[in-house]
Parts: structure tokens; C-alpha cells; sequence
């Protein structure tokens, strides 16, 4: 018998920390909080600072901008940059991404529709499938298309120019892509997640934009448990405007914003019992490790890539995972945090290393 704080609930995509886009993040309301030029941009500072060089660059040299690669975990604006890459850059962005790209004749039409340097965004683009990566080689080194006409001995190849463009890919797994992709890419930018005062920041504006009153106190509060994501955090400041209206006078002020976060089952640091049950799967179930990813996840009944891609990176970045060769471990800090004792183990001698 599962208990039911291991039983599953919810859809991982509909939690309300997931950090990938759900049914509720309605567009209008995602697009008006997204900032439109770099200076508006909070945080990933590296990133901010080198791809504003590089912009002002090819820009000076009229010539379109390099083709990027954007990694790093999910709902850290990935989309948000790459559209403020062609404002900058004073050109059109195309959005796409890897599994709506099914058949070359797919690439070909977006490519072929393209106008000088334009950006061509693929999203989750480790997932494109290999003809297309092949449809995709020539593209991006000699802005040209190869097409085969006719099968066997008879078959031609043709050459179709295109324009000069950027292709500009996100992913939240660089490990995956093949690395005949990977050398394509002249810029490769890691996205990290965000600082509670840049969290901080970004929900004092989004709080400005959207007419909700709130105080630095109450944005910090949220700040520190939106698990380093400004989609996260957006999300929570719009569901704490609810208990402000209901309960409290409007204003979201750090009493407001601790009572709803605890009402909505969000702890101190931003865990959800989705993080909790695979923490104490790992500490009651597996002794804290280690134990392999896919017999974790088959434990709670979730996919080993919910576990992969959404809870590890914030459980590592907190210190409360790490990843041993034979397995993920539970840390002295996740024992704490969960209120058990620790008494040493095979997280005292890893290794933490999240994104290669
Ligand atoms: N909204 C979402 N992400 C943001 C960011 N990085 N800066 C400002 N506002 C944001």
C-alpha cells in the first residue's frame, strides 16, 4: 500500500511548480510579463552581457547573428530570450520545436519562408529526428537546401538557396543532442536558475504589470519558493493575489503570501510533494541511496523524466541530491529538511554535477 503522501494525485505538468508552460499560464498573460529587450531582462547576466556583444557585432557587420544554442532547465525564458535576440536584432522570430517538425518537408517550408536574418526558434530541439537533423546540416552551414528528386540511379540532387538566417535552439538537454548538431551552434549559452532577490525582482515587475499591489516582503516570500523559475514564480504571484483578494485587503504582503503558499502545499523552499515523495522514497525506501533513477521513479509511479528534468536540477541546486555513478544519493540537508537523522552516507563522497 502506497501512502498517500506517495500516492499520485496530479498530473506533474498540471503541479503548481512545475516549471513547464500548463493549461492555466494563458497566453495573454505569459506574453505581457515577458520582457521585450535585454535591459528589461532580469538576471542570466553572462548570457545578457555576451549575446549583446555578439548582437551589436553582426549587426555592425550586417550580417545575421551566429546560430545559438540555449540550455539549461525548463521555464527559465528560453522563448522570452531568443524573441528579445531578434528585437535586438530588429528581425522576425519563427517559433517552433523539435516534435512539431515531423517530416524535412516540414523544415523546408519554414526555412524556405523565412526573410534575411530572421531567427528560426526550435524548441526542445534535441528532440528533432535524425532525417530532419540531415535536412537541417546544410541549412545552417551554406543557407541551402538539398532535394532529392526521383529514387535509384536516376535521382538528382538539387540545391535551393535560402536566406541567411539564425537558427536559434533550446534545450533542456545539451548531453542529448548529436554532436554533428552541437558544432553547428558558434554560440552556446547555458541558462541558470535565477537568484531569490532576481526572483525578487522579476515579481515586483510582473506585479506592476498585472495591477497587483505588493510589497518586497510578500515578492520575496514567493521568491523563495518558486524553485529558481520565473514561470513558477509568476504563477504562485497570480494564484497569492487570489487568497490577498478573499482574505487579506488586495495587498500581498508576506503574512498573505506565507499563508496561501502553505495553503497551496508549497514548503519554505519551494518543494511540492512531488519532490517530497521521491526525497523520502529515497531516504525511507533506499537507506538515501544510491539508487538508480528509473527504480526511484517506478517506486512513487512517475516518470523517470518528470524526476529528471523538473525536481532533480532544483533538489541539486539546493544541495539535497547528488548524483553518485552508481546512483542518486539523499544529502545530510535533504535529512534535515524532511526532519529525519542523519548518520552519514553515500552523498558525503559525491560529485555534484548536474549539466555537462
Ligand atoms: N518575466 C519572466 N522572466 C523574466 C525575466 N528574466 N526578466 C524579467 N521579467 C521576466
Amino acid at each position: 500500500m502506497l501512502e498517500s503522501s506517495e500516492m499520485n494525485f496530479e498530473s506533474p505538468q498540471s503541479r503548481m511548480v512545475s516549471p513547464h508552460v500548463t493549461e492555466n499560464d494563458t497566453d495573454d498573460i505569459e506574453v505581457n510579463l515577458r520582457p521585450k529587450t535585454l535591459s528589461e531582462y532580469i538576471g542570466q547576466d553572462k548570457v545578457k552581457e555576451n549575446m549583446s556583444i555578439y548582437i551589436e557585432a553582426a549587426k555592425k557587420r550586417g550580417e545575421p547573428l551566429d546560430h545559438v544554442l540555449l540550455y539549461g532547465p525548463p521555464g527559465l525564458g528560453k522563448t522570452t530570450l531568443s524573441a528579445i535576440i531578434a528585437h535586438e536584432m530588429g528581425v522576425n522570430i519563427r517559433i517552433t520545436s523539435g516534435p512539431a517538425i515531423e517530416k524535412p518537408g516540414d523544415l523546408a517550408a519554414l526555412l524556405t519562408n523565412l526573410s534575411e536574418n530572421d531567427v528560426l526558434f526550435i524548441d526542445e530541439i534535441h528532440r528533432l529526428s535524425r532525417s530532419i537533423e540531415e535536412v537541417l546540416y546544410p541549412a545552417l552551414e551554406d543557407y541551402a537546401l538539398d532535394i532529392i528528386i526521383g529514387k535509384g540511379p536516376s535521382a538528382r540532387s538539387l540545391r535551393i538557396d535560402l536566406p541567411k538566417f539564425t537558427l536559434i535552439g533550446a534545450t533542456t538537454r545539451a548531453g542529448q543532442l548529436t554532436s554533428p548538431l552541437r558544432d553547428r551552434f558558434g554560440v552556446i549559452q547555458r541558462l541558470e536558475l535565477y537568484t531569490y532577490d532576481q526572483l525578487c525582482d522579476i515579481i515586483m515587475r510582473s506585479a506592476v504589470i498585472l495591477g497587483i499591489a505588493c510589497e518586497k516582503a510578500g515578492a520575496m516570500e514567493l521568491a523563495k519558493r518558486a524553485r529558481g523559475t520565473p514561470r513558477i514564480a509568476n504563477r504562485l504571484l497570480k494564484r497569492v493575489r487570489d487568497f490577498a483578494e478573499v482574505i487579506g485587503n488586495g495587498r500581498i504582503t508576506e503574512e498573505i503570501a506565507k499563508i496561501a503558499l502553505d495553503r497551496m502545499e508549497i514548503d519554505s523552499l519551494g518543494l511540492d510533494n512531488l519532490d517530497k515523495r521521491m526525497l523520502n522514497m529515497l531516504i525511507k525506501g533506499y537507506s538515501g541511496g544510491p539508487v538508480g533513477l528509473e527504480t526511484l521513479a517506478s517506486a512513487i509511479g512517475e516518470e523517470a523524466v518528470t524526476l529528471e528534468d523538473v525536481c532533480e536540477p532544483f533538489l541539486m541546486q539546493l544541495g539535497f541530491v547528488a548524483r553518485t555513478p552508481r546512483g542518486r544519493c539523499a544529502t545530510a540537508l535533504a535529512y534535515k529538511h524532511l526532519g529525519y537523522e542523519y548518520k552519514g552516507g553515500a552523498a558525503d563522497n559525491a560529485q555534484q554535477t548536474f549539466f555537462e
